[in-house]
Order: structure tokens, then sequence, then C-alpha cells
């Protein structure tokens, strides 16, 4: 598999039969990953990096513990967005110093808590600093500043992060004060966005954050994630990682400081897939409707926001194999909203009950995003070892969902 390359038919087939074989079969839904294609990525990305680069994968993407252990085993490291990611990094044996912790709302205890484990710390703003100062922050920790080079926005306002009025970091040019005044900072995080920012944006703010640590002679820069990737054969060709690193190898940085990267939805999205039993087909004003176990619960920005997300649909009779045809369908998820439409008007194979929906590229920014609407489980996962499946994860049965929202939990 090549850095862009989605998992195909043959990939899924291949993926069915082996959780066949190891006993597992979409009751309702079960979710997949390819272990061997995320590990690719992942040696690509370590092979464009410097060596001393830290590549922290953001855990937000997908937090699945079992999966930041292959990623920690292949000499990935993690990015925390919460205290809660922190504590899953941990239990899947991340080392301390290949953990980057970025929370903009981190509470005493966890800054405190953070210091003491010498984790990669990113400072959101001022009084940020102020309270790591007041906690006696030691100058050999590394702490870092989120910068917000306000350059501009990609083309999706809710993911993009350096435009002037984004509610994370200081802006660029309060960095030296902040610098001078907190001399614990030894480094400069920037995050541009993620999906819908093209090379040219993250080289730029890249490029503006590199130039002030440059100035500052800071120990090291965290250059962020948002490499985009493809939803739809039809979208254009997105950068791979190594077109990444040569943009930033042109950079004054580049050799000279340590580099710390975040990358999620690169690593993640592609390798994954979720295949889905169409439980009913109707017929809705003269169009069918296929009914299926995973909607605004797995796939919340494809629901709510279907102009900007959207994922590519197979199906596949109940033994796995393709159906053929087309007709123009809607797909609709469980929940009891009449919103709840993964697609609308898609051409699609005609369904039977009993068949299989597989929804591509779902590794990244749904399990994650699970919605508690209507309290229904999140399905199991396996990951995929060229013909073995391995479990990754339980999923929920009802018992789960009952004992989470109890008192005693
Ligand atoms: N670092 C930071 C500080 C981030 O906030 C993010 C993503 C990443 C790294 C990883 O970016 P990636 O390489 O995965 O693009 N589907 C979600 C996306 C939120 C992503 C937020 N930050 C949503 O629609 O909200």
């Amino acid at each position: 598999m090549s850095w862009s390359s989605r998992a195909t038919q043959a990939d899924v087939q291949r993926g069915l039969d082996a959780a066949r074989r190891a006993g597992w079969w979409p009751k309702k839904a079960l979710m997949f990953h390819d272990l061997e294609a995320l590990e690719a990525r992942l040696g690509a990305l370590i092979a464009a990096f410097p060596s001393d680069a830290v590549h922290g994968i953001a855990i937000k993407a997908n937090p699945l513990i079992e999966l930041l252990r292959v990623v920690v085993q292949a000499g990935g490291g993690l990015e925390a967005a919460s205290w809660e990611e922190v504590r899953c990094a941990l239990a899947a044996g991340c080392p301390a110093d290949r953990l980057v912790f970025d929370s903009p709302a981190k509470t005493d205890e966890e800054l405190s808590e953070a210091l003491r484990l010498g984790l990669w710390l990113n400072a959101d703003h001022e009084g940020e600093l102020e309270r790591l100062a007041k906690l006696g922050a030691p100058s050999a920790a590394r702490i870092g500043l989120r910068v917000n080079p306000a350059i501009g926005a990609g083309s999706i306002g809710h993911t993009s992060t350096v435009s002037r009025d984004s509610k994370f970091g200081e802006l660029i040019e309060r960095a030296p004060a902040l610098v001078k005044r907190f001399p614990f900072i030894s480094g400069l995080h920037v995050h541009t966005g993620s999906q819908g920012v093209g090379l040219a944006l993250l080289e730029a703010a890249a490029r503006a954050t590199g130039e002030v640590v440059e100035a500052l002679d800071l120990d090291w820069i965290d250059v962020g994630g948002g490499l985009p990737v493809r939803y739809t054969d039809g979208d254009p060709e997105p950068p791979n990682v190594q077109d990444w690193a040569d943009a930033l190898a042109k950079l004054p940085f580049w050799g000279r400081r340590t580099i710390v990267t975040e990358l999620g939805r690169a690593l993640h999205a592609g390798t994954g897939w979720a295949v889905s039993r169409v439980e009913a087909v109707k017929v809705i004003d003269g169009t069918p409707l296929y009914v299926v176990h995973l909607g605004a619960d797995l796939l919340l920005r494809p629901v709510y926001r279907p102009e900007a997300w959207g994922h590519e649909l197979f199906v596949l009779r109940p033994d796995g194999t393709p159906r053929e045809g087309s007709q123009k369908a809607h797909v609709g998820g469980p929940l009891c909203f009449a919103g709840d439409i993964i697609a609308r008007d898609r051409d699609l194979p005609p369904a039977e009950p009993g068949d299989l929906l597989v929804i591509r590229d779902t590794g990244a920014y749904t399990l994650s995003m699970w919605s508690r609407h209507c309290s229904r489980g999140l399905p199991p996962v396996v990951g995929i070892r060229g013909d073995t499946a391995v479990p990754l994860f339980a999923g929920e049965r009802p018992d789960d969902v009952v004992r989470a929202w109890s008192l005693r939990g």
C-alpha cells in the first residue's frame, strides 16, 4: 500500500475472510484496520524525517489502545489532546519522551503530572505559562508554546486553526516576549488544521514558526499534523509524507532543531473501514433506502456537514462477494432523527436485507467522535495482518451501555 492508497474491495474481502475464520462476522457492524498498511505509513513517515524527530501520532484520530500499541511498537510516539489520552498512551506503553501533551484546557494537577513524567508539553496560552511557572517548571522540561501565525484558513472552517480568530495558541508576534518572560520554553508548536489544508498552508505555517524558532534559538519545533487524505477516488491526489518532508527540508530549522510531528488522519483514515449489515430495505418517495447499523453515531461530520465530508460505499452479498448493478439509493443510519442519512441519492448496487454495506476510510475521527445518541453500543474492531485477524476492541454490548449510564459505572 502506498502512502495515499485506500483499502480496496479486495482488501475488504481479505479482511472479511480473515474475520470469518477467526469467528467474527458483522452481526450489526464490525470495523477493520489493516495493521500492515498502518505500519508501512508510519515507516514512511519515520524514514522521511531526520532520525531524532519525534512522531506523536494524534490519539484523537483513533484512541483504541491496541492500535496505539501498534504505533508505539513500530517506533511512533503519540499526541494526547486530553489527560485521558495521556493515560491511553501510557496504557499502550508509550515512553514519556515520545508523548506530546497538547490539550487547550489543562488543570494544574495535569500540568504537574506532565512535568513529573517528563512529557513534551505544549502550553496553549500565557495564563498556562504563568501556572507552569508557579508549579516550578524546570528549565530542562520539554515545554513548548503553541503559536498562531494567522496565515488564514483552509477549505474547512471547522478544522482550520491558523486563521486570526482561531481559539488556539498565542499570536506568533507575542512569542519573543513570552519566551523572554518564561525561559523554560524550549520550543514552539503550530497546528495548521485537519483536512482541507494543503501543502502550501502547512509549509507557510512551519516557515513562519521556524523563523521565530531560529531567531530565539529554541531547541525544537512541533509542526503539527494535518496532511489531508482522499475520501473519494475523485478527490485530488493528496500530498504524501515525502512531499511534506521535502518542503520542510528547505526551511532553516531542518537538521538544526529537533522536529516533532503530529499526524493522525493521514495514518489512520485510509487504513480502516467499517462494515454494517443491511438490516432493511425500504422505498421512500420512490427511492430505495438501505437501513444500516452505523449512522451519525460513527459519522458525525458526514451526517451533519455532508457538503464537506463523505465516504465511498460498497455493497456486498451476505457471503462477502460484491453486488453488481447501479441505482440511486439512500443509506440511513439507525438513529431516531430524520437527518441520520449517511448517503443521499448515491449510485449503489441494489441491496437486500442481510447484505453488507462497506464504508471506506473510517480509520480516523469515527470511533473517537462516537455519539451516544440512542445509546447504541460501539462496534467491535478487528485488525488484519495479511490473512489473519486479531482483536483490537470488543465493542459494547447492551450490558456495557447500561453500566456506562449507571450511577456506579
Ligand atoms: N495536532 C493537533 C494539535 C490537532 O488538533 C490535530 C487535529 C492533529 C494534530 C492531527 O491532525 P490530522 O493529522 O489528524 O489532520 N474530524 C475531526 C477532526 C478534528 C481534528 C482536530 N485536530 C473533526 O471534524 O472535528
